[in-house]
């Protein structure tokens, strides 16, 4: 049997750390032969912490073979100590009429004091992986108090986006979703993302030959997937829970599967003409578990590029409002 590894997971108490924590420690996120141990950190609140004992007991009754132990914990410092993994999702939600923008000035500080806290107690190998909107911006932010670890530590999901396109395309083309391929999101997990169906394919072949209304493609297709959390919580009245939860799964499981290529907000380096501070949803083909290259290969048409100039405008513009908060 392997050794546990250590999973630190935050706002373990909302509603996506209920869809996601069993997830965890049933084995569908590291592989069904490793061990975890839960590192759950809340909000120094008493109803928080009171709803995660509840969330640890229901874990408990589960008796999963691979959840080795539960700590549970307000303080960040306990929580995040020796941590493989950091999954940042504490943060607030949107409600309905706002943008993930809106919640910056609010969430913003979050990231501030976990990205200074990860770099100081985290383990040796540790990577993060950030949930909590806006989501490109929070990484930013944490990554740029780290002094021990290098940014490419630091990712964010983009991946539900993913999830929600290629599910979209493959419900128009009447297959099933495994038969999409290479539909990755470019850009900010934002309404201003591009999901760049041009280099998808589906059942191999190119998607052109496939779904041959451009017209769709470029508007209602990309539209569908930019406001779809939007259209969640509208219906809901609370934000993505079960779907966030499932992608996180993905992001990380992928992020540890070799050869695996998928989308992830990383920093961008300049990739694609974006701004080489921001962290940009791109393409990345996992190298070693934990580690990635961004694939930087795929052109992009005319159409393509105003779609990626317009949400590294956005990117940027994040960059600035929260400019006192970083480094
Ligand atoms: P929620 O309100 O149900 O849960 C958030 C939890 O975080 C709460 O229990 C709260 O007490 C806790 N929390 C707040 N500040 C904290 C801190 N400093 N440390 C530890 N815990 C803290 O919200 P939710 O529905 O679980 O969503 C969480 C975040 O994820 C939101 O910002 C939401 O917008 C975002 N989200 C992102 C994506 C994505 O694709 N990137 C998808 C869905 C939701
Ligand atoms: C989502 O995409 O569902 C989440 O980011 C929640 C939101 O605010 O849209």
């Amino acid at each position: 049997m392997k050794s546990p590894i250590k999973v630190a997971v935050t706002g373990s108490a909302g509603q996506i750390g209920y869809a996601l924590l069993p997830r965890i420690a049933s084995g569908a996120m590291f592989g069904p032969d490793q061990p975890v141990t839960l590192q759950l950190i809340e909000a120094p609140i008493e109803k928080a912490m009171r709803a995660l004992e509840g969330v640890a007991m229901e874990l408990q009754d589960c008796a999963f073979p691979l959840l080795s132990s539960i700590v549970l914990t307000d303080d960040p410092k306990v929580g995040f100590r020796d941590a493989n993994w950091c999954l940042l999702i504490g943060a607030k939600p949107r409600g309905p009429g706002m943008e993930r923008a809106d919640l910056l000035k609010d969430n913003g500080k979050i990231f501030t004091g976990q990205g200074v806290m990860i770099d100081e107690v985290a383990a040796e190998d540790v990577r993060v992986a950030v949930v909590g909107n806006p989501a490109n911006t929070n990484c930013m932010i944490a990554a740029s108090k780290a002094k021990r670890l290098a940014p490419d530590r630091f990712t964010a999901m983009v991946r539900l986006d993913q999830n929600r396109a290629q599910s979209q395309l493959a419900h128009r083309a009447g297959v099933a979703t495994t038969d999409v391929k290479n539909i990755f999101i470019y850009g900010n997990h934002s309404p201003s993302m591009f999901p760049a169906f041009a280099q998808a394919t589906i059942g191999g072949k190119p998607l052109s030959e496939i779904i041959k209304d451009e017209a769709w493609l470029r508007g209602e297709f990309c539209e569908t997937v930019g406001k779809r959390g939007a259209a969640i919580i509208a219906a809901r009245g609370a934000s993505s829970a079960a779907s966030a939860a499932s992608s996180l799964v993905d992001h990380v499981h992928d992020l540890v599967t070799p050869g695996a290529i998928h989308s992830v907000a990383v920093k961008s380096g300049g990739a694609y003409g974006f701004n080489p501070e921001v962290w940009a949803g791109l393409p990345v083909r996992t190298t070693i578990p934990g580690s990635y290259e961004v694939l930087t290969g795929y052109e992009m048409d005319e159409f393509a590029q105003s779609k990626l100039a317009a949400t590294n405008e956005e990117l940027t513009g994040e960059r600035a409002m929260v400019a006192e908060l970083l480094g």
